[in-house]
């Protein structure tokens, strides 16, 4: 069969993990959330009190396994996707996801996952590199005002009181390492349709998402065919 992927790339707080899940429920789709994966790595490097800034230290990434049930990131047996959300390891993920040996051990596992699966992936360098020949690649970006404030609202809802003032602060300088670091750094991919969601609701990036998806009918007999 030949599946549909769906990479929805872009940086913090532009609502990709809100969307690419929502997406994914309505295609049906399985939902993969790569931020999730750097998130829990840095977790489990810090509950093994390896120093995160040893690009060798992670060899444990390749004895980990990771689950995506209903959109939760399990691992090892344990859902962590909760706890991976805290300010400590917001600080520290970047760190970890810049390591080349961090990145190739966990792309594996992300290609693994989507193998032969219809999916939506959301992360930061999906379509140009850890799935270059999806079959929809999507950019989404808002300015930094728009993904504090989402950030914010996102914290509250996790009972997690922050400063939006502090959270603008840790945006930028999260978007300016992710976007300057060496290996796969956050980039839209050529052919990626950009969305600016700053002046857009969810609902309204999600039809536009979902018409994109919808335009191509040919894809979708094929797919149903097989
Ligand atoms: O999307 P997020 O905020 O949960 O991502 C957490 C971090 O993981 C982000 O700061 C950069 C890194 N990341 C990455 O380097 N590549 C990805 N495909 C996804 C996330």
């Amino acid at each position: 069969m030949k599946s549909i992927q769906i990479a929805i790339d872009g940086p913090a707080g532009a609502g990709k993990s809100t969307i690419a899940k929502l997406v994914a429920k309505a295609f049906n789709f399985v939902y993969i959330d790569t931020g999730a994966m750097y998130r829990a790595v840095t977790l489990k490097a810090i509950r093994l009190n390896v120093n995160l800034a040893d690009d060798n230290a992670f060899d444990f990434i390749d004895q980990t396994r990771f689950d995506y049930i209903d959109g939760n990131l399990i691992m090892d047996g344990e859902n962590v996707d909760e706890m991976i959300r805290t300010r400590e390891i917001s600080n520290q993920v970047s760190l970890v996801s810049s390591h080349l040996s961090v990145r190739e051990k966990t792309v594996k596992r992300q290609r693994a996952l989507s193998e032969g699966k219809n999916v939506v992936m959301d992360g930061r360098d999906i379509g140009y590199h850890v799935l270059p020949n999806a079959t929809f690649k999507f950019f989404l970006t808002a300015d930094v005002e728009t993904r504090a404030k989402r950030r914010y609202h996102e914290n509250l809802n996790r009972n997690i009181h922050s400063s939006l003032e502090d959270l603008k602060v840790e945006i930028i300088a999260r978007d300016d390492f992710d976007s300057n670091r060496k290996h796969s750094p956050l980039r839209p991919a050529d052919d990626a349709i950009i969305v600016d969601t700053s002046d857009m609701s969810i609902d309204e990036v999600i039809e536009t998402i979902k018409a994109k998806v919808r335009e191509d009918e040919a894809l979708w007999k094929q797919n149903s065919q097989k």
